[in-house]
């Protein structure tokens, strides 16, 4: 019989589950399935964890979510079409929801079956190697502290790629006094209650990390972007200055002069898609961007067809996405989709790679994916789900958060799926302090 692996059991990994039980659903047959997933319990990133560095067996932990996380992008844009928000939670819920409720809708649908059953927790992938017919897959079992190597038809790389941080040095950093972090490492905004923080990067962490030390009480929030700026009307307490130069003692220096004390120094520096168990023959290389080279339709091993990544662009849109992914993906593995020859491969990556490059905007940015899931999903028979919409929904969040990025989280969108609106939230973000999804939704 047909093995396959998948690597991961985040969302990406979940979706590969999905997309094969709702295949043998409809009768068919599908390839043996074995999950590895080194956390104990799945979700992924979304599966909340207090500790940073390494866990309990000296692994190094995956988790870079933190508490009071919510959504950065509307629900509407990232929900699934064979399983609505509505279906999950009963009624229409409110567009921007905390990470616990997030993390409930992701779980919802695969807790269902018996899907658990093919997933090995607390097992590290530590070695891929392809023989020229099959994959050899060693993993290590941390409970019992035992190897097991294992052979598989076809692998799936869903390891995600916001788990390894990547942490540059800047001047000073060894003599300065206080606490310097990275994003991955960031668990609790309350921690920097009355503090001075200078938070590094311009993307969605530094925004997101920065708004959060706002809100649960940082004396002050200063952001150091290195190229351009986020450019948000930050509110009273919060400012962007350019790049950090030096840290001397307590004080942050940046290079347009600007002179902070600081209490803490938080690195939203990035991450890096980190592959140290694939040999260098499978090893995708890229940094952040919205098409990695050598994937065709941003899912197939350029070099290796039998080996298929999921969810390593860098993401407005995500769960539909993966799941698109997800379904393509399988449809090889069975047969469904055949894969056409060298040079057309080589011929569709360069379009999509070249599109990307003359990409200027967040909202041709948008464009870009949405045009790209647009074209996954009509290859599979993955549900119907409404792309324009989800489109039109992302370019007006972006304009929202232009508006005023303390109130973005308070807007409203109709689902892609149901075409219910989400209702308003009972606490607009800025004030609502518990994230828990009693309080949620709770009337
Ligand atoms: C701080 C933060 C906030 C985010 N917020 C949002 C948001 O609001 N909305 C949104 O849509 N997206 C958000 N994202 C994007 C995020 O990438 C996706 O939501 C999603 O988690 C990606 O799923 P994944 O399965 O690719 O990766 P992950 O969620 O990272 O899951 C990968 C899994 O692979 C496992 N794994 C890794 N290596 C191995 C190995 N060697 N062996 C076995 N198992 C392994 C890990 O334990 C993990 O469970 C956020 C990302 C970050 C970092
Ligand atoms: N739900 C939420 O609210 C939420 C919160 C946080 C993160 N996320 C998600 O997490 C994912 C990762 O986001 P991310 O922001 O961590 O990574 P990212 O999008 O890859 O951005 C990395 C940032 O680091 C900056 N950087 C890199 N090296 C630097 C240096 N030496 N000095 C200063 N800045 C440097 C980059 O700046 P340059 O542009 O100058 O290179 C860039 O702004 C995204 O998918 C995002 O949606 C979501």
């Amino acid at each position: 019989m047909t093995k396959v692996a998948i690597i991961g059991a985040g969302p990406c990994g979940l979706s590969a589950l999905r997309s094969f039980e709702q295949a043998e659903k409809k009768g068919e047959k599908i390839p043996e399935i074995v999950c590895f997933d080194k956390q104990e319990d799945w979700g992924g990133l979304w599966n909340y964890s207090w500790r940073t560095g390494s866990d309990q067996y000296g692994d190094p932990v995956p988790n870079s979510m933190y508490r009071y996380l919510w959504s950065n992008g509307p629900k509407e844009c990232l929900e699934f079409a064979d399983y609505s928000f509505d279906e999950h939670f009963g009624k229409p819920i409110p567009s921007f929801p905390p990470r616990e409720v997030l993390y409930d809708y992701i779980l919802g649908r695969v807790k269902k079956g018996n899907l658990k059953d093919k997933v090995k927790f607390s097992t590290t992938v530590t070695s891929i190697t392809y023989n020229g017919n099959n994959f050899e897959v060693t993993s290590r079992d941390k409970k019992d502290d035992k190897p097991s190597t294992d052979i598989f038809d076809y692998v799936v790389v869903a390891n995600g790629h916001f788990s390894v941080p990547f942490i540059p040095e800047y001047p000073g950093m060894k003599s300065f006094p206080g606490r310097i972090l990275h994003s991955h490492d960031f668990r609790d905004a309350e921690e920097f209650r009355g503090k001075n923080v200078v938070v590094l990067g311009s993307s969605y962490s530094a925004e997101d990390v920065a708004l959060q030390c706002h809100k649960y009480g940082a004396k002050s929030v200063t952001i150091g972007y290195r190229h351009n700026p986020m450019g948000f009307n930050w509110p009273d307490g919060m400012k962007e200055v350019f790049h950090l130069d030096r840290l001397e003692g307590n004080k942050a220096i940046f290079k347009d002069g600007h002179i902070q004390e600081t209490d803490a120094v938080i690195l939203c520096t990035g991450y890096l898609h980190h592959f140290p168990f694939l040999s260098e023959d499978l090893k995708l290389k890229t940094g952040n961007r919205l098409y990695p080279p050598k994937l065709y339709k941003g899912v197939v091993w350029q070099n290796n067809h039998k080996l298929f990544y999921l969810g390593m662009q860098d993401q407005f849109h995500t769960f539909n996405m993966f799941d698109c992914q997800a379904w393509f993906a399988r449809d090889v593995i069975m047969g469904k989709i055949k894969i056409p020859n060298d040079s057309e491969i080589e011929k569709d990556i360069n379009k999509w790679v070249s599109m990307e490059e003359k990409l200027e905007n967040p909202e041709q940015m948008i464009d870009y994916q949405t045009e790209y899931t647009k074209e996954l999903h009509d290859l599979s028979d993955y549900p119907k789900i409404d792309f324009e919409l989800i489109r039109k929904t992302f370019k007006e969040w972006e304009h929202h958060k232009v508006e005023n990025i303390m109130t973005y989280r308070n807007k409203s969108f109709s689902s892609p799926v149901t075409g219910s609106v989400g209702p308003a939230h009972h606490t607009p973000w800025e004030e609502a302090m518990d994230d828990s999804l009693k309080a949620f939704l709770n009337k």
